[in-house]
Order: structure tokens, then C-alpha cells, then sequence
């Protein structure tokens, strides 16, 4: 109990989170428990690691939040005073969960925390990283624009449309291989970009290798365009584009935010916080980059940026409405929801006219997770007017925590990959829930057959094979960046869930970018 009760009081009653407070101590529980009581602790602490994990930045965010408008340094001073992360650190140690809690509750986070995972079944958390600024400054785009009209080839149709890159829509960007190219990459350079968080400057937090910068995402049948921020920013003049979800949708909107950033003039670009949004400015487009906090995207006790109960993650399958009245007349809606999924087997899903948090049924998670996106599908079938609006959903950002999955046995966990899996014949299996991913794809495909198209976005695949990406021990905690003495301890510090950037996160954007700027201007005419 005591465990559990720290937890609850520090983290879930309290007030601000440290995210990375809650990320050490998730990366130091354990699993093995024995009593119930731990058990909750470590569902706690579960919970922390997971939700902080995106909470974290939001977390982050949040001083600057107060701050009012304060552009980079807010961001980047994530440093906030976090009740959490003593907590986490205390639950962390050694919790010990009862076989049959074990196998319920311990999923994603006791991977994380476990190098050794046995049954990456349940390790399957999610995680993200952001992605970040490309380079601009390089012009080797490929010019090869079409600016022909294809007003027929609409979205979702399987006509093989170039638009202005000349990629195909038939061409499955998910299917491909990473090829080193250091001329190219990175997009950006991370002291580039002023927007980046300390928890994702790998390299000035201390990472010696950078070869992680420098892989290209070749699909297998056609060419991914370079990042052009100027053209981007021109589509996006008087719009808003908008992230919704959790922490690793956190994470790729910081990476959307450097690979456009270039284009603006000093002084015309800067970051706000409202609630649960974080809005960067583009002051000469008239356009905002945004991400939104909902990490189950339904309504949820979660939803509150600072405050949340860590103890007891319940949702409102039903209700989605409070967030997504923000969401109306965004032009680029991008939603992703996972990793919060994976703290216990099941979700605690509020009863339909129910008063209080308290009156809620246990419901398997497939289950709860097909339920919640049947109702974020209805409400964007019901509510988005195709016309304007483009419609994405993340596939999940998988997790690299049991080197032995990838031929490292003496590995920990993510901490010494400095290479993709290259040449790899054959699954791995890094515990991803690819039914979980099936489904997501099963409802944002289904909407295709209804009035506002879903474009599911699949870089599930190609991220398993960056075990070299994330932040691993170059991370901050606290707000702080890991010790020496912490980076010495991978097996209890690294973030195996995150991403570096530039990196990974990175080529995710690429992927919206390219799927955005193919599209013809006028495809809506039908
Ligand atoms: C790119 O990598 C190759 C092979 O490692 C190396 O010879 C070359 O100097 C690198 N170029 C740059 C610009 O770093
Ligand atoms: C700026 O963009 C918003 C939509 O995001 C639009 O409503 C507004 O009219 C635009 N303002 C100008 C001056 O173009
Ligand atoms: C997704 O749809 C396909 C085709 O309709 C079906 O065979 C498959 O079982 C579905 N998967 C899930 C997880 O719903
Ligand atoms: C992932 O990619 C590899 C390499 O292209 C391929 O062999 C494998 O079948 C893919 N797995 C899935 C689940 O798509």
C-alpha cells in the first residue's frame, strides 16, 4: 500500500507531474511481485511511466504554460518541479506483482523496465518519438513537382495519383528499407532547431554516436520527396494542423515543428499553451502547428495535462466530445492513441450514465480499444468536413526493450544499439499488440467507405527496425538530463519509448508530408 499510495498521492493526486520524474521511475520498477499491494504500486508506477512518458512533455510544457507565450526556452526548460518522479523512484524498486496481476497489469511498463521481458506479449507498449526539424537548408529535393490537377485522383482512391511530388497514393511508404545517407540527413540539426525539448537533444545530452541522424526511409516502390518547409508552410498558409493523442504524438509534433520552422523569419515563430494544446505559430502563414492532450483520445480521468490519477485510468468509451469540439475545423487532423492502453489487460471503461469515475465495468482491451475508435471514427464521420479537412491516424510506435528479441543477449535493453536491424530475415517480435494495430487499421480504413476518409499511417514496421533511435540514457528526468551516475544504469534509466531527434520521428512526418502535398489542391472538388 505504501507504495501505491506514494504513487497516488505524489503523482496522480498532486498537482503538476514531473513526466520525467514518472519516465525514472518507471524505467525502475520491477516486476516479480509478490504482494497485492505492490501490485498496485506497480500499476501505479506503470501508469506514471506510460502516461508521463507523454505527459511528461505536457508536463513541460506547462511552466511555460504559464509563462504565456514563451517561445523555445519554455519547452526546452522541462525542468519543472514534479511531485511524481520521487514517487516513481520509491514504486520502481523492486515491486513485486502476483503472477496472475502480473500478467494483467504489467504490460508495456514492466517491459520498459525489464530488459529481460519473457513475453513481449504484454511488453507491448507503445512508444513514440518525436519527430524533429529537418534541415532545410539543403536543396536536393527532388524538383520533380507536378503541379497538375488530378481532381479525380481524390485521397482514397485507388488511382494511381503522382500530384505535386509524384508519389503515387498506391505507393505503400510503409514497405521499405533504411539506407545510411549522410548527405542527406539529418533533415535538420538538432541545435537548429530552438523548439526541441531537452528530452530529445540526444546528442547534447551526451550521445556520442549520431549515425541514428543519418537513415533514409526508401520505400520499396517509389521515392520519398525531401522536406521542402517553404512549400509546406504555403500549404498550410491559414490553416491549422493539429496532433492529437499522447506523448509520442507529443514527440512528432516537435518534430514537425523543426522541419518547419526554417521557413519562418526569426521573431515570426513562436509557442503557446492553452489547456491541453500546445501551438506553435507560423506568424507569415497565419498558421498554427498544434498538438492536443488526449492520450485515449475518448474522454478519460486522464485528461488534465497536470493533474491526473495515476492510479486509476478510467474512460468514457462513449464520450468524446469535450476534446473534440477542440478539434473542429482544424485542416489537418493527426490522431494516434496506444501506449496508454498498456498498462493492465484490461481497461476500466465508465458505465454509460454513470455519476462518477467509481461506476465502471473492467472490459478486455481489444475490446475497450475498438469501442473507443468505433467512437472517434463516428464523431469524425459526423463531424469533419471532408472537404476541408485531412484525416491521419498513427500506427504504433513500438518499444525496444529486450535486445535478446534482436540478437543482443548482451544488451540493455535499447541503451547500446547504435545500428538499425538491417539484413534481418524475419519477424521480431518486440511485443507491438499488432492486433491492437489491426484494428486501428480496420476502423480508419473502414471510414474510407464513409463520408470523411481515414488515412492510416503505418510506420509500426519500419520503426521496429530502429532499436538505434530512441533516447535512451540521454534523456532528462526531472527536467533534468540523466546524471553520469544514471547513465551508467541503462538497465534502470533508458528510455526505450522516446525518440532522439532528428531521428525517427522525423520520417513519420515525412510520410504526412508526402501523403499532404500529394494530394491535389483541388481533390475536394469532388
Ligand atoms: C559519409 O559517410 C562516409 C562513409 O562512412 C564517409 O566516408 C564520409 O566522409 C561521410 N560524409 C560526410 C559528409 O559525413
Ligand atoms: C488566419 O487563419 C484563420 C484560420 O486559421 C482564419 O480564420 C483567418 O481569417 C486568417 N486571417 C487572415 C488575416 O488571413
Ligand atoms: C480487419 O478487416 C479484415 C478484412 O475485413 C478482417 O479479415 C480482419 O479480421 C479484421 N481485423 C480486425 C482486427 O478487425
Ligand atoms: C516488416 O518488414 C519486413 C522487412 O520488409 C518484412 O519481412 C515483414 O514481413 C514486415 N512485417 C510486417 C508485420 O509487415
Amino acid at each position: 500500500m505504501a507504495n501505491r499510495r506514494k504513487s497516488s498521492s505524489h503523482g496522480g493526486g498532486g498537482g503538476v507531474f514531473d513526466p520525467f520524474g514518472t519516465k525514472q521511475a518507471v524505467w525502475s520498477l520491477r516486476k516479480g511481485g509478490r504482494l497485492p499491494v505492490y501490485v498496485a504500486g506497480v500499476f501505479f508506477v506503470l501508469f506514471v511511466i506510460i502516461m508521463y512518458g507523454e505527459d511528461i512533455r505536457l508536463l513541460t510544457l506547462d511552466p511555460v504554460e504559464r509563462a504565456g507565450s514563451t517561445p523555445m526556452h519554455a519547452l526546452q526548460s522541462e525542468g519543472v518541479t514534479v511531485k511524481g518522479h520521487h514517487v516513481a523512484r520509491v514504486n520502481a524498486p523492486r515491486l513485486e506483482v502476483p503472477s496472475a496481476e502480473k500478467a494483467a497489469a504489467t504490460l508495456p511498463l514492466d517491459v520498459d523496465e525489464r530488459p529481460k521481458l519473457v513475453k513481449p506479449t504484454e511488453e507491448q507498449a507503445a512508444s513514440k518519438e518525436h519527430p524533429k526539424v529537418a534541415k532545410i537548408s539543403k536543396p536536393k529535393k527532388p524538383k520533380t513537382k507536378k503541379k497538375t490537377r488530378r481532381p479525380r485522383t481524390a485521397r482514397k482512391t485507388m488511382v494511381p495519383a503522382a500530384g505535386l511530388l509524384g508519389v503515387p497514393e498506391t505507393c505503400d511508404l510503409s514497405k521499405g528499407e533504411w539506407v545510411f545517407d549522410n548527405t542527406s540527413y539529418p533533415l535538420y540539426r538538432e541545435e537548429e532547431c530552438e523548439f526541441l525539448t531537452s528530452q530529445v537533444t540526444c546528442m547534447k545530452n551526451g550521445r556520442r554516436d549520431d549515425t541514428y541522424q543519418k537513415w533514409r526511409w526508401q520505400p520499396k516502390d517509389c521515392s520519398m520527396p525531401r522536406f521542402d518547409a517553404k512549400q509546406f508552410m504555403e500549404k498550410l498558409r491559414g490553416k491549422r494542423f493539429m496532433f492529437v493523442g499522447d506523448s509520442l504524438n507529443r514527440n512528432q509534433w516537435e518534430s514537425m515543428v523543426c522541419l518547419a520552422q526554417s521557413a519562418l523569419s526569426p521573431g515570426k515563430k513562436y509557442v503557446t499553451w492553452e489547456d491541453q494544446r500546445v501551438i506553435f505559430h507560423a506568424v507569415e502563414y497565419n498558421a498554427t502547428v498544434e498538438f492536443y492532450w488526449a492520450p485515449f483520445l475518448v474522454e478519460s480521468n486522464s485528461d488534465d495535462p497536470k493533474i491526473h490519477s495515476i492510479q486509476h485510468r478510467i474512460i468514457k468509451a462513449d464520450s468524446i466530445a469535450a476534446h473534440a469540439d477542440n478539434w473542429r475545423g482544424v485542416d489537418y487532423l493527426v490522431f494516434n492513441t496506444y501506449i496508454w492502453w498498456m498498462n493492465t489487460l484490461n481497461m476500466k471503461v465508465m458505465r454509460p450514465g454513470g455519476q462518477s469515475w467509481e461506476e465502471h465495468d473492467e472490459v478486455v482491451r481489444i475490446e475497450a480499444y475498438r469501442k473507443v475508435l468505433t467512437t472517434w471514427a463516428n464523431w469524425v464521420n459526423d463531424n469533419v468536413d471532408p472537404a476541408r479537412t485531412s484525416v491521419f491516424f498513427m500506427s504504433i510506435s513500438p518499444l525496444h526493450i529486450s535486445p535478446e528479441v534482436w540478437g543482443n543477449p548482451g544488451g540493455i535493453r535499447c541503451a547500446k544499439e547504435t545500428m538499425p536491424l538491417l539484413n534481418w530475415n524475419g519477424p521480431i517480435w518486440l511485443g507491438t499488440d499488432w492486433d491492437m494495430f489491426h484494428e486501428a487499421n480496420n476502423i480508419s480504413s473502414g471510414a474510407a467507405a464513409r463520408r470523411v476518409p481515414i488515412t492510416f499511417v503505418d510506420v509500426t514496421n519500419m520503426s521496429e527496425r530502429r532499436k538505434d533511435g530512441h533516447t535512451s540514457v540521454h534523456t532528462i528526468r526531472q527536467g533534468q538530463v540523466l546524471t553520469p551516475e544514471q547513465q551508467a544504469d541503462p538497465g534502470t534509466y533508458a528510455d526505450c519509448i522516446h525518440w532522439c531527434l532528428p531521428g525517427v520521428p522525423d520520417i513519420w512526418n515525412l510520410i504526412l508530408y508526402t501523403r499532404i502535398m500529394s494530394r491535389p489542391h483541388d481533390w475536394y472538388i469532388n
